[in-house]
């Protein structure tokens, strides 16, 4: 890359903004050249993220024209709805925008307005938006300048069955998914319900049959497969800071074989840089993937029930959010797609 990439950041306050913050300063290829925050405008980095003392970025509160105006990529880092206000701006500046919310994840806008409730303002640029999953839509993403970062949940489920289903092996149109997620995942402006006292020493299910994240998976998923998909989807939250892990079981057609569901693992994941694929025996843990853009994968088979099992842990703020929308920028500016996200996890 002859000149640096000019990054800017909308949200860069937040749990997912300050990640982004903290890639992007150690990207060899990119200079962050604006973090907007309404609430926190004047004030220096270190003020408001303790991690990230002694470096000299302030946040602003930026107009979409003037942030456009200055990068040549806009991370959103903000909640659903506000992307949309920033696509027109850099569609027709002719800049790269990778919004981590939902605004350009789905192909139908009626699928957004029904789970999001809320109409969809720029609805005709969902056709130019690639749903930004590097290991399923790279080829798409390469060309693309607009990305919807995909979700948590929707990563770590779409991962652990994107073999499975690409072969044709899953019988009939049901999966069940079950996640755990560390807190961070409700962001750092989160409700009462989120606070130590609430969560500490318990674990709960929520959004039980009504998850956001559900239609995703099954967009990505049905075009996986072919056909339609159906997903049963039950998140947990879970007293830890960040990780998700997600066990899928999903029915699978007579006749195959344990040894048939591995290769196809291997096969889809052996040149992954992201993905490792566990030995038979090992499972996926959130400490193994923490603070990294890894995701983890076991896959097993029950053959008494044709029943496969597949667990994925990954870091919500990583592959699940800002190492990811790096992971996709790299690829939408042709640079090294490892390039500022290759740190291993942290351990313990
Ligand atoms: N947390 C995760 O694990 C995770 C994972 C995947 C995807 N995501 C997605 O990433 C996005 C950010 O999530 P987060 O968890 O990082 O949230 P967060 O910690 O709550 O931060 C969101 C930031 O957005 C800014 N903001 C809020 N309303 C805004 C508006 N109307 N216009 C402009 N900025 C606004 C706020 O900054 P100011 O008030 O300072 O402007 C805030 O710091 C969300 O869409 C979320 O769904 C999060």
């Amino acid at each position: 890359m002859s000149r640096l990439i000019k990054a800017g950041i909308v949200g860069a306050s937040g749990y997912s903004g300050g990640e982004l913050v903290r890639l992007l300063h150690g990207h060899p290829d990119v200079e962050l050249v604006a973090l907007s925050s309404r609430t926190y405008a004047g004030k220096g980095i270190g003020d408001v993220f303790p991690s990230l003392r002694g470096l000299a970025y302030r946040f602003e509160e930026f107009t979409p024209e003037d942030i456009v105006s200055l990068a040549d990529v806009l991370f959103i880092a903000a909640p659903s709805g506000v992307a949309m206000s920033y696509a027109p701006v850099v569609a027709a500046a002719g800049k790269k925008m990778i919004d981590l919310g939902a605004d350009f994840r789905f192909n139908d806008p009626a699928l957004y307005e029904k789970w999001y409730k809320m109409p969809h303002s720029c609805a005709e640029l969902l056709a130019r938006a690639v749903y930004g999953l590097p290991e399923i839509h790279r080829t798409e993403l390469a060309k693309a300048d607009l990305a919807g970062n995909p979700g948590c949940y929707p990563t770590s489920v779409i991962l652990a069955l994107a073999p499975l289903l690409s072969q044709g092996a899953v019988a009939g149109d049901l999966i069940i998914a079950d996640s755990k997620s560390g807190v961070s995942g409700a962001g750092r402006s989160a409700d009462i319900a989120y606070n130590f006292c609430e969560v500490d020493e318990g674990v709960r299910p929520y959004g039980v049959l009504k998850h956001r994240h559900t239609p995703e998976m099954e967009q990505e998923l049905s075009l996986l497969a072919g056909s339609k998909v159906k997903v049963v989807f039950t998140p947990h939250l879970i007293p830890m800071v960040r990780g998700i892990v997600s066990t899928v079981y999903a029915k699978v057609k007579p006749g195959c074989t344990k040894e048939q569901l591995r290769s196809w693992y291997e096969g889809k994941y052996s040149r992954e840089p992201f993905v490792r694929l566990l030995d038979e025996g090992s499972y996926p843990t959130t400490k193994a993937v923490y603070g990294s853009n890894l995701c983890d994968i076991s896959v097993d088979f029950d053959e008494a029930n044709s029943m496969a099992v597949v667990c994925s842990a990954l870091d919500n703020l990583g592959k699940g959010a800002a190492s990811q929308a790096v992971q996709i920028m790299n690829i939408m500016f042709g640079i090294d797609e490892t390039a500022g996200i290759a740190q291993l996890p942290v351990f313990p």
